[in-house]
């Protein structure tokens, strides 16, 4: 990521996120809990959207994928088999002055040592060096009072389940730190009720925790967040082909959903797990964060998942071809995006300021599908019964197929800007006319372009705008 970070677009995008009902910081009664937020009205309408619109084009549109919606918690031997349990960790180091928390190799990193795969015992050894040239300190207030490294787990654990409040091994449960787990474990009752053929997909939506230590950048990183997740299991001879395909799919979800193309880019993993041959992300372009950060991983995972959960298991998740009797174990490919984090990023695209006339006005610019209120209905005056009637009349039947939002507060110039920071596409006036004429003031958002349509023909008019 570039550090050319602008601070004020992230603070205005928060700032509006909460003043207009988006997202909310979790608990903020008894002071907030770091790195968790809740979703308003039009935060969750929003990220249904982007849901809906990911869920059409992995598995509505597909035949190969199928979808599920697997349990949070999970047997513990799962995360014992992925590897989680023992290796799923960062290394911490705290400033005893401050009492900031870092990542330890993020913190090297800005000493230009790459730490990202090295020991704790590694990573000591770059500390104590830096140490000994009196070259450490703390990032945030400069003191040379830093703690040595620590393994932090990045995995949450609870005690469903168990009697005790202890969270010992033998009893501990954790809350799953991917979607996927839940995917690898489902694989086989998938292919015995469905009777898929290779290569298929298994996708799905849900929630994923991570103690991660740093946790800032809104909801950029959060330890609780939503995963949108598909694995694809194919021979592995299909692999290459399938890998490219799904590249070209995701990225052009992107631009399907008006993200321009110079605003995202591929990043190449070098360093790959033991287990994987291939790992690309999707960068976004974040004008709040400063540049270019992953939203998604693609990553060509070999046989290993459904390997270690057969070895653990003990079950047989060999899949065998009625054609020709092979019996293997499928390799996968997968496809990782973070819901919370795509949600930063239409926020960050849509988010623009325009002078007009005197005043800025802020818009947020979302694509029309994924607009969270589709059309604002006003009656020019709160208190004309007959307005107010006729105006609850069309809400009511517009809303039978359009996300709408009945509004009557302040005067119409203030409507028109709440609605435009909400980001909704058209905004319909009735006024005295109306009762004589039936026609309303349509309004469009992005050119404040105003039209009078008769009543009688804004389905069509709608039906036409968001086809679109
Ligand atoms: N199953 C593979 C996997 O989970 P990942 O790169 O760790 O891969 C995939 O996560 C995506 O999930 C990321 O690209 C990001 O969008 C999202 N994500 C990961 N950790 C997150 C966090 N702490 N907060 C918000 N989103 C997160």
């Amino acid at each position: 990521m570039s550090n050319k970070k602008d601070n004020t677009v992230l603070e205005k995008i928060v700032s509006l996120c909460k003043r207009r009902g988006f997202v909310y910081p979790s608990s903020e009664i008894y002071g907030g809990l770091a790195a968790i937020y809740d979703y308003g009205h039009y935060g969750t309408l929003l990220k249904n959207n982007i849901r809906d619109s990911w869920w059409k084009s992995m598995i509505q549109m597909r035949d190969d994928v199928v979808g599920l919606d697997s349990a949070i918690f999970m047997h513990p031997t799962t995360w014992v088999a992925s590897g989680h349990v023992g290796g799923f960790n960062d290394p911490q180091i705290d400033c005893k002055v401050c009492k900031n928390r870092f990542r330890a190799d993020h913190l090297l990193k800005s000493y230009g040592i790459e730490a990202d795969k090295a020991t704790l015992e590694e990573i000591n050894n770059h500390l104590n060096e830096l140490r000994a040239k009196k070259k450490l300190k703390c990032p945030n207030c400069g003191s040379t009072n830093l703690t040595d490294a620590k393994i932090f787990s990045l995995m949450v654990k609870s005690n469903i389940g168990s009697p005790t409040d202890e969270l010992k091994e033998e009893n501990v449960v954790y809350l799953r730190p991917e979607t996927c787990g839940g995917i690898y474990l489902e694989y086989k009752n998938t292919v015995d009720s469905l009777h898929k053929k290779l290569p298929f997909g298994i996708a799905q939506v849900g929630k994923a925790f991570r103690n991660e230590i740093v946790a800032r950048q809104f909801i950029f990183r959060t330890r609780e967040f939503e995963q949108m997740e598909m694995q694809y299991f194919l021979r592995p001879s299909m692999m290459k082909e399938k890998y490219e395909m799904w590249k070209e799919i995701r990225w052009n979800w992107y631009l399907a959903n008006g993200i321009p193309a110079d605003k995202i880019k591929w990043y190449k993993h070098d360093k790959l797990a033991h287990y994987a041959s291939e790992a690309y992300d999707i960068l976004y372009d974040f004008k709040a964060l400063g540049g270019f950060d992953e939203v998604e991983g693609i990553h060509a995972r070999g046989n290993w998942d459904l390997t270690q959960h057969a070895k653990f298991s003990g079950v047989d998740l060999n899949y065998i071809d009625e054609i020709t009797g092979d019996k293997f174990i499928p390799h996968i490919m997968e496809t990782s995006a973070g819901l919370n984090r795509m949600l930063l990023m239409f926020l960050d695209c849509a988010y623009s300021e325009e002078a007009v006339k005197d005043e800025t006005r802020i818009v947020m610019k979302f694509p029309k599908h994924l607009a969270p209120i589709k059309i604002a209905i006003f009656p020019l005056l709160r208190n004309k019964p007959e307005l107010v009637k006729k105006a609850k009349e069309l809400y009511l039947e517009l809303a039978k197929n359009y996300m709408c939002e009945f509004d009557d507060n302040g005067n119409i110039g203030k409507r028109y800007r709440r609605q435009d920071e909400i980001g909704t596409p058209f905004c319909v006036t009735v006024d005295f006319d109306t009762l004589e004429d039936g026609q309303v003031t349509v309004r469009d958002r992005d050119t404040m372009e105003q039209t009078r349509v008769k009543i009688s023909e804004l389905e069509n008019f709608f039906q036409d705008k968001f086809s679109k």
